[in-house]
């Protein structure tokens, strides 16, 4: 059996350094001194020992536009990023509506072997919104879709929401909803605020997202059935979620980490790297909803990593594709906005970027304590480092991160998933 020795590494950033010995796909022994013959070390130099981080939000493109990111491009961003476990959203070309697609993202993923690719499926029909696709089947088939989303769009029919949930209910899988009226959005390209008013950019309004997120809870509360929120981004948002949560619905939410550090300042250059949807709000919603996320109102945290194209980007505002890429660069913005101010410590960070995105979706072998017996899917920290961003450099084939030239602390060293060595310095490792 394969044997893999972290030397001097500190769990969840807490106490003396101690080695942990992965023995197959599992932890085998965890203390100090730990020797084995032909185990492959990293030594950890007191670096930080975290679970393999989770992200119920992906976009990797395949299929349809692979000249933007793949699932072999998107998994090895994953794995650099500290990532054992991802979420490909299903508005791909075509849409992952049906059982072939589904299929299809999760053989891919796991014959690339670089991360667990969980393929989400639609929860309609082309993403149209008038009628449920086949989840029934998806769930059933190899995939094994555990998470339906026709992110990108939301389902904004009440009714096909409220089958969606019922539906989603009798099968135990997760509704994710894009929370956007569509209605209040139209030709809407910023945050309606006054910077976007100055600017002459069409308005997206906080009650487009707001709207959706209070019906959403009173039907997942009729239909005794969860839902989460996908990139919550608004200060009303994170109030109607803490409603919820007090009225015992099964609500969670996610946020991104450009939403936690980024507002909508970013538009005065009309530099469409900055558009996303939902867009980038005020200050004052970042910095709810930062406390949002150290309180546990907000579960998790999710990148919404989104590739897009040279031409799709760099075109006028308006018509530009929205959408960051995330996955390599998370864990650095959340030490930066969560871990420096002290709203987070580095079991929070566990917390949110590990185990509560992993029980969302009711994942068994990721998102599990450091400890003997447990599935060894880890990503170690080193705290001190820091970095500038570079797009160019970036795993992903897309360069379009808002974060060019911005130097972050801490970085990922390592990533283990199930005991083999997926990253490691800066590089992804193959099979
Ligand atoms: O900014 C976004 N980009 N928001 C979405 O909901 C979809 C995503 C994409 O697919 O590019
Ligand atoms: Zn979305």
């Amino acid at each position: 059996m394969t044997e893999l020795l972290l030397k001097n590494v500190r769990p969840y950033g807490e106490g003396e350094p101690v080695d942990v010995l992965v023995r197959g796909t599992v932890i085998a022994e965890i203390g100090p001194g730990l020797t084995a013959d032909d185990a492959e070390v990293i030594e950890g130099n007191g670096q930080i020992l975290l679970p393999g981080f989770v992200d119920l939000h992906t976009h990797l493109r395949e299929p349809g536009r692979e000249d933007t990111e793949t699932i072999e491009t998107g998994s090895a961003a994953a794995a650099l990023g500290g990532y054992t476990a991802v979420f490909a959203m299903a508005n791909t070309s075509p849409v992952a509506d049906s059982h072939v697609i589904t299929d299809h993202v999760w053989r891919r993923g796991q014959e690339v072997g670089l991360v667990d690719v969980f393929p989400v499926g639609a929860v309609t029909v082309g993403l149209k919104g008038k009628q449920l696709a086949e989840m029934g089947t998806m769930a059933a088939g190899v995939g094994q879709v555990r998470m339906f989303s026709d992110d990108g769009h939301c389902v904004y029919d009440p009714l096909i929401m409220r089958r969606a949930l019922e539906y989603a209910n009798s099968l135990g899988v997760l509704i994710a909803q894009h929370a956007e009226e569509p209605r209040l959005t139209e030709g809407a390209v910023a945050h309606e605020g006054p910077t976007a008013a100055r600017l002459g950019l069409a308005g997206w309004p906080r009650a487009a997202e707001e709207s959706i997120v209070a019906r959403d809870a009173l039907l997942a509360r009729d239909a005794g059935a969860r839902v989460h929120i996908c990139h919550a981004s608004t200060a009303g948002t994170v109030e109607l979620v803490k409603w919820a949560k007090s009225q015992g619905i099964s609500i969670t939410a996610e946020v991104t980490p450009h939403h936690l550090l980024l507002d909508d300042s970013r538009l005065e250059t009309y530099d469409a790297v900055n558009k996303v949807n939902p867009p980038l709000r005020e200050a004052s919603d970042a910095a709810a909803l930062r406390q949002a996320l150290a309180d546990g109102i907000i579960d998790c945290v999710a990148t919404d990593h989104a590739p897009h194209a040279e031409q799709d980007k760099c075109c006028e505002f308006a018509v530009a594709r929205p959408g960051m890429l995330g996955l390599e660069t998370a864990l650095s913005i959340i030490v930066q906005t969560m871990v420096a101010p002290g709203l987070l410590d580095w079991r929070g960070v566990a917390k949110v970027m590990s185990e509560k995105p992993a029980a969302i979706v009711g994942l068994d072998d990721h998102g599990r304590p450091i400890a003997v017996g447990e599935p060894a899917n880890l990503t170690l920290v080193d705290p001190d480092a820091e970095w500038t961003v570079r797009g160019a450099e970036l795993a992903s084939i897309s360069n379009n991160t808002p974060f060019e030239d911005m130097t972050f602390p801490a970085e990922v060293t390592a990533t283990v998933l199930r005991g083999r060595v997926t990253a490691r310095e800066g590089k992804a490792v193959g099979i």
